[in-house]
Order: C-alpha cells, then structure tokens, then sequence
C-alpha cells in the first residue's frame, strides 16, 4: 500500500458524531499501519472551546470506543503527535493558516449540508481553498436543484479535480468486489443481462430506528438518507457496462451513463412507511413519531420501495426494485439477480411442479460473500427437484478483517485517487431520477418495527415477491 505525500488534513466538525465514531478511529488506523503522509498535521476544528490537549484526549476516548482494532496507548502516542485543534467560533480561516504549513492540504466537511455554503466562503475568503482538495459528505443537496446549487457553491471554491463526494457504500470491501466478480470472471458477464435476468431486487435492510437522530431525520427520510445514494450507486455498480480501463474517470463515466439511463421515477411507483412501536429482536422499539425531535404527525419515511427502469441495451425491460428502511427484522444489504424462467418445463408430470428460477445473490452485509442458487435432483428413484446453492463466504475464504470504509476513502483521498468517489454528474443525474417522487410523495404506509416493512411495497412486484427478509438470504 502506498503512502500518500505529504500534506496537511482539517477536519471540520472534529468533535460531532462522524469524526468520534469513523473518522478518528479510521485516521488512527491508517496511522498504525504506516498510511498516513509522513509529515503533515491532523487540525480538527469545530464550535466547541478545546486546545490541542483536549482535542488528543477527545480523540483518545473515541478510537477506545470504535476503533477496530482497539486502542494501543503506544501507537496512539504517536498518532497523537499530529493532532491540532483550531476552535471556530468566529472566521476560524486564519487562525487556521497560521497552523497549517504544507502546501498540499485536504479539507474534510463532516458537518450538517447548511454549513457547507459558509464553510466554502470562509475557505475562499482566507485564502485557504487555493490548492486545497475538499471532502464532503452526503446528502449531497436534497434535491436537484440545490444539489445545483452545492455543486456551484463547490465549484466557485475548488475545481472538480479536487472534490471528494464520500459515499461510505463504495468503501466497502463487498461493493469493490462487485467490480472484480463482474469484469475478473468470463462466466459472469455472459448471464449479467436481459437475456437472462427477469428482474433484479436491491435491499438495504436495518433493524435499528433513527434513535436519537429524530430531528436531523425528519429533514432526511429514506429516499435521501439511503435511496438516492447507496443504493442508487449499488444500482450504478450492478448495470454499469465494462469500463475501457480502471482508470477513475472511465469507471465513473460509466456508472453516470446508468445513471443516466434510469427512467424518471414514476410516484406511482413508490410505497413509502414509517414504523410504529413493536419488537426488534426482542426488544421493544418506540415508534418513529414517539421519537424526540419527530413531529407526532410527521410523514417523513423511514423505508421506501420503488420499481424502476433502467433504459439500457443490456437492461431495457429488466424491473428493478430497490428497497431500503429502518426498523426492519433484520439487518441486510444485498444485491439479488433473478433469472428467467428456463424454455420449456420438461420434467412436468414427475414431482417437479414447479421450477425455482436461478438466482445470484451478492451479500453485502453481514455474512459477505456471493452464492448461487439452483435447482439439483433429490437423490432417490423419483425426480424431485430441492433448491441448492453454491456459495463464497468472506468469512471462509480470506482470514483477514476487511478494512473499515471509511480507511479505505480517506486513504485514497490522501493518495488523491478518485475512483470511490461520486462525481458531480453522478448525483446530479441520480436526484434527476427521483424529482418526480420528490415533487409529488406518495402517502405514508405504517409498519410495525420488526417487520419486513409495508404489505403495500408488494404492489409494485410484477411477478415474483420481494425475497423475505425474514428468511436468510441463503434460503
Ligand atoms: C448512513 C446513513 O449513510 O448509512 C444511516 O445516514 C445508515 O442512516 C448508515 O444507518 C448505514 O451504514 P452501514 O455501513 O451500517 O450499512
């Protein structure tokens, strides 16, 4: 692995939620295993009144807390050597030059999307976003035009070269390996089609609610917490064409061109929830409106379903159904490819009545890995059909930890490579898909948390059903 040059990083927002659970422990963990730039300062910076004593010991007590592979007070020692504190109470712009003294420096906004525009501005006024990369977080906006807007605002500070749209999604070991599995295997390709898919489901299950995050959700939802990003870029990922190399603009010019082809999403197409109180695992959940920061009629989604069309020459015809929610059964990310019906049914008559159609199944989380489903012969005089599966499990094949997303991005970021990152066109094109939607919100469905979501969402299937969450994704 490479080291990336040397360069100064500053984290706005060092103190909030992101940067305690994932950016601090990820920056700890890169420092460990030697990723870091050999020279250059970690300058956290946020509203709250610290010097660089106090941010060492925030910092301390986080990566203690998340860090993956626990905190050794030794390398945290020296970690803790590049770790400055600028408070920024008023214009922290130039209290934050004089600290700063590479010439290369990349700027992390890990805060709410309304203080990306004055964030930007401040940059610029001090001077500080001449030959300063930025990364930012999603939402990227929260719909087309503001994300426009974000775009423009970004754009006056920083040219596209040097923005960094983090998706956490695409720093998942499961996610790249979608590339690998589909552009390193001849076989694959040969069925990753219209000619053999009949339908495609993609599902972002949790079993947590929002918690405490009512007030910041209530402005979010489903569709643009989840929908618009992660699963849209495992939609990207799945239609993509194979790239001309692995070069980042190749690979995201192609990922836009799915994008693009997405037929505007139809409301009629969509079934929107919110859960009530009920049992998660064994213990009682509160429902959404129950929660702080929730208006007791609030109408913001905590799950969505949708059917969509990606008008393609690979995927003309193929539906696609996207699903995610929050206070679900169970906790599941996966990539389903369901395929046709075989021609002709000839074992009609034996005990075969009906045929399982074959089905890929790409397990993000937990459990990663991918199986393939089948149907073989019960052994036995008479022809019974059972439903088999050939299967790659992490888990059994490689014996190391898979890395933490946010390792992987920021290591990149520092290395200055674009490939894991969203381009603007990426989510432009992606919001462009759900304006319809956003515009005209279907009524909310309620669903008690614990379930598999609304019965409604089995409206949108043309045939076949939404794979149960309830059942493994193995069944
Ligand atoms: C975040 C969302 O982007 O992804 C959260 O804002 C969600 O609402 C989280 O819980 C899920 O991430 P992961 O990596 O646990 O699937």
């Amino acid at each position: 692995m490479r080291v990336p040059p040397n360069q100064d990083l500053v984290v706005f927002g060092a103190t909030g939620d992101l940067a305690r659970r994932k950016l601090l422990p990820a920056l700890y963990e890169l420092s460990t295993q030697g990723l870091l730039p050999r020279r250059g300062e970690i300058v956290g910076t946020a509203t709250r009144e610290l010097d660089d004593l106090g941010f060492r010991a925030f910092a301390h007590d986080a990566i203690a807390e998340f860090s993956r592979t626990g905190l050794d007070e030794q390398e945290f020692a020296t970690f803790a050597k590049r770790l400055r504190y600028v408070p920024a109470l008023t214009d922290p712009g130039p209290k934050l030059a004089a600290v700063l003294r590479l010439p290369r420096r990349i700027i992390y906004l890990a805060v709410p999307p309304s203080s990306f525009a004055p964030i930007l501005q401040e940059l610029k006024d001090s001077g500080l976003s001449r030959g300063s990369s930025i990364i930012i977080e999603k939402p990227f906006g929260h719909d087309l035009d503001s994300a426009r807007l974000l775009n423009q605002a970004l754009h006056r500070s920083v040219p596209e070269e040097r923005i960094y749209r983090i998706d956490h999604y695409l720093g998942k070991e499961t996610v790249q390996n979608l590339l690998v599995f589909r552009f390193g295997n001849t076989l694959v390709e040969r069925i990753w089609n219209r000619d053999v898919v009949s339908h495609v489901q993609l599902t972002v299950a949790e079993d947590i609610g929002v918690d405490s995050r009512g007030h910041l959700y209530e402005e979010t939802g489903a569709l643009r917490d989840i929908m618009q990003n992660h699963l849209f870029q495992l939609l990207a990922l799945t239609c993509m064409s194979p790239p001309s190399s692995f070069d980042p603009e190749a690979l995201r010019d192609e990922k836009v061109k799915v994008l693009q082809s997405i037929r505007p999403v139809a409301p009629t197409e969509v079934v929107r929830g919110q859960y009530t109180r009920g049992s998660v695992n064994g213990k009682m959940m509160p429902g959404y409106r129950e929660l702080e920061g929730v208006s007791p009629d609030s109408t913001t989604e905590t799950y969505i379903a949708l059917r969509l069309a990606v008008d393609s020459w690979a995927w003309a015809g193929v539906p696609f159904y996207l699903r995610c929610g929050k206070g679900l059964i169970t906790r599941r990310t996966e990539i389903m490819l369901f395929c046709r019906d075989v021609p002709l049914h000839l074992f009609e008559g034996t005990g075969i009545e009906a045929l399982q159609p074959n089905r890929v199944t790409i397990r993000i989380q937990p459990d990663e890995g991918i199986s393939f489903s089948f149907v073989a012969k019960e052994p036995g005089p008479l022809v019974v059909e059972q439903g088999v599966r050939m299967d790659f499990s992490y888990g059994n094949s490689f014996r190391t930890e898979p890395a933490e997303a946010y390792e992987r991005l920021l290591h990149d970021a520092l290395l200055g490579d674009h490939t894991l990152f969203i381009r603007q066109d990426e989510t432009e094109y992606a919001w462009k898909a759900l304006q319809p939607v956003l515009d005209n919100m279907p009524p909310i469905k309620l669903y008690p948390a614990g379930s598999d979501g609304p019965e409604e969402a089995q409206d949108l299937m043309l045939s076949g059903a939404w794979h149960p969450l309830s059942h493994h994704a193995q069944d």
